[in-house]
């Protein structure tokens, strides 16, 4: 791991992620196919401080090239116990199998290591608070909640799920105080009426999502619509960005002044990390903002889901697990 740290574009210190042996102390079924698991450290210290919408790495051991091989998985605890981490894991068969081996290895007691926090999905202040969570996707929106709730803010939450044997963590949700809860169930009721609920919402509201693309795609295309502000984290970044059509391109790795070459159908992040740049990163897919890397001059083509329509607009930054360039060159701070 580098200890490079990156200026972010709204003047926040993003430090590269610490790495922590835990034990898995707690494992309890929370929904059909999805666990929680309680994470202590081994050296009994705490964990650091994290805010509503962070998210930890998981260490699952190494990929063929004895890369780590590691996912995502946002903490849904409490920000004020930092003894332990909480998170759950929906298994997905269809993924790429991180879910799986999670839900076969990790028993209570087991030894791994963890990674983080980071956070690409904080809270801004705001005068109300609509919060969308569609299965797993409740984890990151659970904390942020009962954050808004604290401060005696206004708050919705719309829970969504094919079934009801969907709904995870139901026990903690039943605990939230104030606000308004609405458990919406596909096969009960159908598809919800998302126009309805923010066709009536003013310029004070914000709007937090989480859960499948098709949830936060109808989201993002209301809010084109409407005067609320959203605010999103998906599992999975967008296969193609609009207009970025693959195209070769030449680095500039800043502080060694090399220059290297991506090819149509090669990440940069390959081709970087080929020529022994210190890039550090985890998902490989757009999605956790690991390899988060500043742009010295250039335009790049972004294709992550991590920075928000004005992180994109600024260029200061790109995630070349990724992203790509529009420029025939791109200058890079590695
Ligand atoms: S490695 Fe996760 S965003 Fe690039």
């Amino acid at each position: 791991m580098t200890d490079v740290t990156l200026q972010r574009p709204d003047g926040e210190l993003d430090s590269l992620q610490e790495s922590y042996p835990v034990r898995v102390i707690e494992r309890r079924d929370v929904a059909e196919d999805t666990i929680s698991l309680a994470l202590k450290r081994i050296d009994g210290l705490d964990f650091p401080a994290w805010d509503p919408g962070a998210h930890i790495d998981v260490v699952l051991g190494t990929d063929g090239n004895g890369e780590a091989l590691s996912r995502q998985y946002s903490l849904w605890g409490d920000p004020g116990n930092r003894s332990v981490w909480r998170i759950a894991i929906l298994k997905d068969p269809k993924s790429r199998g991180g879910s799986v081996k999670v839900h076969e290895t990790l028993a209570e007691g087991v030894r791994l290591t963890v990674k983080g926090p980071r956070n690409h999905f904080p809270l801004e202040p705001a005068g109300e608070y609509v919060f969308f969570a569609g299965g797993i996707g409740i984890t990151p929106i659970l904390p942020m909640v009962r954050a808004v709730a604290a401060k005696g803010q206004p708050w919705r939450l719309y829970f969504l799920a094919r079934n009801r044997a969907r709904l995870a963590l139901l026990d903690e949700i039943a605990l939230l105080p104030h606000g308004r809860v609405v458990l919406h169930c596909d096969e009960e009721a159908g598809l919800i009426d998302l126009p309805s609920i923010t066709g009536e919402l003013g310029p004070d509201a914000d709007v937090y999502a989480c859960g499948p693309g098709p949830l936060l795609d109808a989201l993002e295309n209301l809010s084109a619509l409407g005067p609320w502000t959203f605010h999103c984290e998906r599992f999975a970044a967008p296969a193609s960005m609009p207009g970025s059509d693959e195209r070769p391109f030449d680095v500039v790795m800043f502080k060694s002044g090399r220059t290297v070459h991506v090819p149509v159908g090669v990440s940069c992040l390959k081709v970087l990390r080929d020529n022994g740049a210190d890039v550090d990163w985890s998902c490989g897919e757009g999605v956790c903002g690991t390899c988060e890397t500043e742009v010295v001059e250039g335009t790049p083509d972004h294709r992550d889901a991590v920075l928000t329509p004005q992180e994109r607009g600024a260029n200061e930054t790109m995630m070349p697990c990724v992203s790509r360039s529009k420029s025939a060159r791109i200058i890079l701070n590695i």
